[in-house]
């Protein structure tokens, strides 16, 4: 069965977008079943494609992700999904305010999750490092990849 697994953050442009495509496309190339979406925890960018310099850092790394569009986390979510990973602590809280009662589905710091060093994806939004956002993503989607049992 495939896990089923949704990155979060702030607007749904920039960070959770990226990982839902790196994330994608890297499952996909070491064959393990994954299926993988993004939300905000905001309602900002409902509708949007993602940001567009997110866009193009990962467009010039072979990652489409301009077909994405933006969606809010809703309490819904804890039972749609196998895992749920937030870019940082302020969208975890946000996220874990609103589990329902009786919920078990885990919520992760990604970075955690990824065995990397503990701490945060930056925004790119607002460091404007779109590079290096998107090159911490990935090393965090294949440590979390190498995680996930085969
Ligand atoms: P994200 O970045 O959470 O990585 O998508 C942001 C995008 C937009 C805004 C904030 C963060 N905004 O304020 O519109």
């Amino acid at each position: 069965m495939a896990t089923r697994v949704l990155f979060v953050c702030l607007g749904n442009i920039c960070r959770s977008p990226t990982a839902e495509a790196v994330f994608a496309h890297h499952a996909e190339a070491q064959g393990k079943p994954v299926v993988a979406e993004s939300a905000g925890t905001s309602d900002w960018h409902v509708g949007d494609p993602p940001y567009v310099p997110a866009i193009r850092a990962a467009k010039a790394r072979g990652y489409g992700m301009g077909h994405l569009r933006g969606r809010q986390f809703t309490a819904a979510d804890f039972a749609a999904f196998d895992l749920i990973i937030a870019m940082d602590a302020r969208n975890l809280a946000r996220i874990e305010a609103i589990r329902p009662e009786g919920s078990a589905t885990p919520v992760r710091l990604f970075l955690e999750a990824a065995g990397l060093e503990a701490g945060e994806v930056p925004d790119p939004y607002y460091t404007r490092d779109f590079e290096g956002a998107l090159s911490l993503i990935e090393r965090a989607a294949l440590g979390l990849l190498d995680r996930m049992e085969d």
